[in-house]
């Protein structure tokens, strides 16, 4: 894989120019270095590949072409068109401009500007790299040092991601942590990190986005296609501008968190869920063996976590399309992807002792129509996790990609179910509890998971690896339950 790599970067070098001296017009353009460049897995029903370049790029630059060539011996040189920015952004998000479009079918190499990307999926996909929680936390009551690669090592992370050579990237979402001005008692820690806008009601802006995400993750955009989740740190109060703006995989969503004057004041919308999207891969260890993934993508950044709320049936919908889809298109197997668990568990030290499990109104909403599923992934708790609840998919959790990790310790399997309370009575009227779990795992260190396929169609190996690479733990994915131990 990474021969090709090369073999493809050097074709698309010769092949660029060549067209910059074909095409006056792009002769500029290809000079251009962007800030960051990343290939995006889209809908197909938005971009026929299901691949979608996008460049961050200095403002007033201009955007760089996107040239490459397909399998059939073809070259192309295309304008990227530049990605609609909220009007009322203004100064947050005003350093940057964001460049897109879609890579052609049959695409073999691409290169944005002078930057190679990755311009193909294989045909077949064997190797999922998969993580999520990333950003540096930045509040006025936690600080995590910065600076750091040790404390906070999404670089780290990043590079070993890399070097693993996943043929996909999938990321679960929270991005974004810088939210407050770096207190002054913590200098040391965080020194010169980009403040709020103070002119907006956010905490995210483009110099906060390029710290937290976009310079630390280029390894990974370099490596091959990534699906980018939306986390409740992407909600529009927080990052959500800068989400919109560059990682989500929608042409349409541009301005979903554009902030607006309502009785003279700036506001931002809540609630503002897009709607479920999905991929469908194909996977298998063999050709023998290669069957039909699909994808269903949730949009689960807001919701309350410890309680069941109204917004429990607004999020339903998210679901409900999830499940018809899979029951419409009937691939080999399904997986789930939402940033909220629907079964996580947090530590019993952070929960007053209150029930351990998390995102109550995710376990609501998602009631019943998760029959279709085979897995479900989610990060949003700061660890690695597996639960299996009877009757239910297995649930993975990987929150543990950089951000602050939640405490080492209490983590017991519960006698009690989500959506139920400690002695098993129903949480909320609105929903009915799950039974408890017949295992649960967690593990507290930072790092990342390496997917395989198994010899049948929907078992899986998935392999979780510490910030430096190294394995930690296995899990086997197989019959609708996640079964993992620790191995160092
Ligand atoms: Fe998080
Ligand atoms: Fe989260």
């Amino acid at each position: 894989m990474a021969l090709r790599r090369i073999a493809s970067a050097s074709l698309a070098l010769g092949i660029v120019g060549s067209l910059a001296g074909a095409t006056g017009a792009f002769a500029s353009d290809t000079a251009t270095s962007s800030i960051a460049a990343y290939t995006l897995i889209a809908p197909t029903s938005e971009v026929p590949s299901g691949l979608l370049a996008r460049a961050v790029i200095a403002s007033g630059a201009g955007c760089p072409a996107l040239s490459g060539s397909t399998g059939a011996g073809r070259t192309f040189a295309l304008r990227m068109q530049l990605r609609p920015k909220p009007a009322l952004a203004g100064a947050a998000y005003s350093a940057v401009e964001v460049c897109e479009r879609g890579i052609p079918v049959d695409t073999v190499s691409a290169m944005v500007g002078s930057r190679v990307i990755p311009a193909a999926l294989p045909r077949r996909i064997e190797r999922i790299a998969i993580s999520g929680d990333s950003g540096c936390r930045i509040t006025s009551w936690e600080v995590q040092d910065c600076s750091n690669t040790s404390a906070w090592p999404l670089a780290r992370i990043s590079r070993n991601m890399a070097k693993d050579n996943p043929d996909v990237i999938i990321n679960l979402g929270d991005y974004f942590y810088r939210e407050a001005v770096c207190p002054a008692d913590n200098q040391s820690l965080c020194a010169s990190s980009p403040p709020p806008p103070g002119n907006l009601p956010v905490t995210g802006s483009a110099m906060g986005w390029i710290a937290d995400a976009l310079i630390p993750m280029q390894p990974v955009f370099d490596a091959a296609p990534i699906l980018m989740l939306r986390g409740n740190h992407e909600s529009c109060a927080r990052g959500g501008i800068g989400f919109f703006l560059f990682f989500s995989p929608q042409r349409s969503t541009a301005l979903q968190c554009a902030p607006s004057i309502v009785d003279g004041a700036v506001v931002v919308p809540s609630d503002d869920i897009s709607p479920t999207w999905h991929v469908s891969w194909q996977v298998g260890a063999s050709d023998a063996t290669a069957h039909t993934l699909d994808l269903e993508v949730i949009d689960s950044a807001y919701g309350q976590d410890g309680t069941v709320s109204s917004f429990a049936a607004i999020q339903r919908s998210s679901y409900v399309a999830a499940a018809s889809h899979v029951s419409k298109s009937r691939p080999d197997e399904a997986w789930l992807l939402t940033h909220r668990p629907i079964f996580g568990m947090t530590s019993t030290q952070l929960t007053n002792g209150g029930p351990v499990w998390n995102s109550a109104d995710q376990a609501a909403a998602a009631q019943g129509l998760l029959g279709g599923f085979s897995l479900l992934l989610s990060s949003h708790i700061h660890v690695a996790q597996a639960v299996n609840i009877p009757g239910q998919p297995g649930q993975i959790v990987l929150g543990n990609g950089a951000s602050s990790l939640f405490p080492a310790t209490g983590y017991d399997t519960p006698s009690y179910g989500p959506l139920s309370n400690l002695d098993g009575s129903t949480l909320s009227p609105l929903a009915t509890p799950y039974p408890a779990p017949t295992s649960t795992w967690t593990d507290v260190r930072f790092g990342y998971a390496i997917a395989t396929p198994g010899a049948r169609s929907t078992s899986w190996t998935l392999e979780h690896r510490d910030d430096r690479g190294r394995p930690f733990a296995l899990c086997a994915v197989a019959r609708r339950s996640a079964n993992c131990r620790s191995t160092s």
